[in-house]
């Protein structure tokens, strides 16, 4: 097996790095041409990985493979993993267990990537259980996939466990297969340093990093130029994005917003406690800059967040909502919570209850606490029993669903400037696209006006989506 060691990584500059992952592109493509290869991609987690896998789609298709969704006729499968919540490991050996077939049959390449492979004891379970995976990646070392499928294919190595520790370096100008042709994510940054008790990213994403602000606006300047319309921000925290000389975020979507094509700015997440006035101004001023904003809470309890290492209070996070709303009136919040973390008391997530009901969500993403081993928070003795995480998690979920059917009906007859970026993902009969506020809006209307603003009429309620008519 090839551990690559940092003596190896320090060998090049990225750019050197990149030129020499495309010479291993050539290569591969030479030896995979007129085979009719194809490849299947299980994406978990979140927007980071779905833009990651991007990438890994943009160099498989250069290496000639084309993309199945049936794994059993794959000649490579790659699994992009998360390990924010436990759940995800469950999931993971259960698909391994199911592509072992595909690997009998096909002799496919077996390829497992992203955050959990940052982990010693998924490692440790892979080597010992699962020998037939071939490569495994981390979330430093993705880009050097090219390389990972030649020296396999060429049988220079049998198999390849290719995970850094240290700290990633920002790779530009990787081969890209969007998912979309209307809306494009964009990352801005890379890792976190917050240490938020709970949360495994700072150790398997590692420190914060970020793009500079011209290869972001070339990025985007050339989305535009292709005919990209909508453009989602991505990073782990996007408002401590430092591009250098007191280029801060604020600066970055006022530059965003300049370029012309693009019709609407999103982005995810921002930190409460880094929730400068600046942004609040850049985002009232640009006018492309959606008025929505996802503030992650977690809980509503000030002793809570304190023990999560979230550095505000309960009076803090009101304060800020307060302000945003005085600045942006129309602004829709949606938000992150987490119920059950150690400690937490009836009163603590009464706390939570009262800020939901204050602030009126537009969106809540609800989370019982998961613990993730290496965390602070794991550490803790005052775990709460499985059956109350679920009590309060129901609790919250029922008083979410009133709030949002209240909320909703503030739409009906109303007219919304609409993005329609494809036909609607139950109904094939029926567009949909997002209203400013980000609300999923189904619509019956010819496929002609798929990619095209149209003002339409909300007409219906129909709890997590709208339904409307082009007016
Ligand atoms: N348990 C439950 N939820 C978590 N999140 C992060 N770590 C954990 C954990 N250990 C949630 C947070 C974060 C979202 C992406 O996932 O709410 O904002
Ligand atoms: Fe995790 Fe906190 Fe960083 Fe978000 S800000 S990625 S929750 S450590």
């Amino acid at each position: 097996m090839l551990k690559y060691n940092i003596l190896e990584e320090i060998r090049v500059t990225e750019k050197e790095e990149i030129d020499l992952q495309k010479e291993y592109i050539k290569k591969v493509r030479d030896i995979n041409k007129n085979k009719k290869l194809k490849y299947y991609i299980l994406t978990m987690g979140c927007s980071l990985n779905e833009n990651d896998s991007e990438k890994l789609c943009g160099m498989l298709e250069e290496m000639d493979y084309s993309k199945t969704e049936n794994f059993e006729e794959a000649n490579f499968i790659v699994f992009n993993t998360c390990c924010i919540r436990e759940n995800a490991e469950d999931k993971l050996f259960g698909k391994l267990g199911e592509v072992k077939k595909a690997k009998k049959e096909n002799n496919a390449i077996i390829a497992i990537g992203g955050c959990m492979m940052q982990e010693e004891h998924i490692l440790e379970k892979l080597n010992k259980s699962y020998p037939y995976v071939d490569i495994i990646f981390g979330t430093h070392t993705l880009h050097k996939l090219p390389e990972d499928v030649y020296k396999i294919l060429e049988g220079t190595n049998k198999k390849i466990e290719d995970v850094l520790d240290i700290d990633g370096k920002i790779y530009e100008d990787l081969p890209i297969k969007r998912v979309d042709n209307i809306k494009a994510q964009v990352t801005i940054m890379y890792g976190c340093n917050n240490y938020c008790t709970y949360c495994i990213v700072p150790y398997v994403r590692g420190r914060e990093r970020s793009r500079k602000p011209e290869d972001i606006i070339n990025e985007i300047k050339g989305l535009a130029k292709e005919g990209y319309k909508e453009i989602m921000l991505l990073g782990q925290n996007v408002n401590s994005y430092n591009g250098g000389k007191n280029y801060n975020f604020a600066n970055l979507l006022k530059d965003i917003n300049k370029i012309e094509g693009i019709e609407k700015i999103r982005f995810i997440s921002p930190h409460p406690k880094d929730f400068t006035d600046d942004v609040i101004e850049a985002i009232a001023t640009s006018e492309k800059v959606c008025n929505t904003l996802h503030l992650p809470l977690q809980s509503g309890s000030s002793n809570v967040l304190k023990a999560m290492n979230r550095k505000y209070t309960k009076e803090q996070y009101l304060k800020l909502v307060e302000k945003i709303k005085n600045r942006i009136p129309d602004v829709a919040l949606t938000t992150d919570i987490i119920v059950g973390f150690p400690g937490e008391t009836e009163s603590d997530f009464e706390d939570t209850l009262d800020v939901v009901r204050k602030v009126k969500f537009e969106q809540v993403f609800m989370f019982i606490y998961s613990r993730r081993k290496g965390t602070v928070a794991d550490k803790m003795e005052n775990q709460i029993p499985e059956e109350i995480k679920h009590k309060r998690f129901d609790r919250l979920k029922e008083l979410v669903e009133s709030q949002i059917k209240e909320n909703n009906q503030k739409y009906i007859g109303t007219i919304q400037k609409i993005l329609i970026d494809g036909t609607s993902k139950t109904n094939e009969n029926t567009l949909s696209g997002r209203t400013d506020s980000n609300k999923v809006v189904v619509i019956e209307a010819d496929k002609k006006y798929i990619n095209q603003t149209v003002n339409v009429k909300i007409t219906q309620d129909c709890m997590w989506y709208l339904k409307g008519e082009i007016v």
